[in-house]
């Protein structure tokens, strides 16, 4: 078998590639289902143990021999790929990928914030009782640390989904020494029954800011530039009183949204006002809690949804569509950047 082997292979050495039909010939000889290649590794089973080895070998060499032939000698281009090229047939459709309205909305409203001189930092999902709860001045029995509400993990009771990107707020001031100016976006979670208004998962931006002397005043002010810069120079702004446990006193943002037809008034429930946010004076408890002297420093804080300000702005009646990675609601969104 050795013997035939050789003969092959000096005939594979002598073989001249003169043209594609003469290489395809070669192919359907020795490379083909019938070929001499196959043939021969047929008879290989027959051979005695003995000399399997150097046969196989031999046989393997052949066989890589024929192949290089075939990928050396072939064409590397067709004649239709040298042509030059038509340039008039339409172009290839490139297919781009676009950005998520949430990351739009996100990465607008960090722009604006930055340009205030505001960092961005970030907290982890998983968070203990200590940074969603306790150090925001949530008392022990408040229902926002219901199990109807919260998510929590099921290893430890001290553990849970974090409900409100607040816990960013106690992490940057534990690790950071005033003047602290950060934003903090990122994914929150409650256990709510989703509708088309409310969903367990969704996206806030929580914003604060500690130093001396830092007023209500300024707050407001800092406010109305990021709604004027967002929705418009012609933005009006309202504050009203509100509550939350980390925050004294607390207020609720609203913004002029008129009330021109009925989808404004649907919108604002009659009111032409459409609440953004919720803002107010850092608790002095908070700052102790987290390791700033109130008597010193003094901070504000904010917080909004980003699929709440998303829906606005492209008028997107439902929150489940976030969620549901439907290319059609998604492809709209290919030219905005
Ligand atoms: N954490 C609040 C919420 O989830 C929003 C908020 C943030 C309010 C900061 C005041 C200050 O509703």
């Amino acid at each position: 078998m050795l013997e035939t082997i050789e003969r092959h292979r000096i005939a594979i050495e002598a073989f001249e590639a003169t043209s594609e039909e003469a290489i395809e010939k070669f192919r359907i000889e020795y490379l083909s289902r019938k070929g001499v290649l196959h043939e021969l590794f047929a008879q290989f089973k027959g051979v005695p143990g003995n000399e399997k080895r150097e046969v196989g070998q031999a046989l393997n060499r052949l066989k890589q021999a024929a192949e290089s032939v075939i990928v050396g000698k072939k064409p590397t281009t067709t004649a239709a790929e040298t042509a030059p090229e038509d340039t008039t047939r339409p172009g290839h459709d490139a297919n781009p990928g676009s950005h998520h309205p949430i990351s739009l909305v996100r990465n607008e409203i960090v722009s604006i914030f930055k340009r205030m001189g505001f960092a961005v930092a970030q907290g982890p999902e998983m968070e203990d009782d200590w940074h969603n709860f306790s150090a925001l001045n949530f008392p022990p029995e408040h229902p926002a640390r219901d199990m109807q509400d919260t998510f929590f993990l099921a290893r430890s009771p001290d553990w849970a989904l974090r409900t409100h990107t607040s816990s960013v707020q106690v992490r940057s001031m534990e690790t950071q020494e005033p003047p602290i100016r950060v934003i903090a976006p990122g994914r929150v979670f409650r256990n709510e029954a989703i509708s088309a208004r409310s969903h367990c998962i969704f996206h806030q931006i929580e914003g604060l800011y500690v130093d001396k002397d830092v007023s209500f005043a300024e707050m407001k002010q800092t406010l109305l530039s990021f709604a004027t810069a967002f929705f418009g120079d012609e933005t009006k702004i309202r504050l009203r009183p509100s509550y939350f446990p980390f925050t004294e006193p607390s207020a609720e943002v609203d913004i002029w949204w008129g009330l021109e037809n009925e989808d404004d008034h649907r919108m604002t429930k009659g009111t032409g006002w459409l609440e953004i946010m919720g803002c107010g004076m850092v608790d002095p408890a908070v700052l102790s809690a987290s390791g700033i002297d109130p008597k010193v420093y003094s901070g504000y804080a904010f917080g909004m949804g980003i699929e709440r300000v998303a829906m606005q702005r492209y008028q997107i009646p439902d929150i489940r569509a976030f969620h549901e990675n439907d290319l059609r609601f998604l492809k709209q969104f290919t030219s905005v950047i």
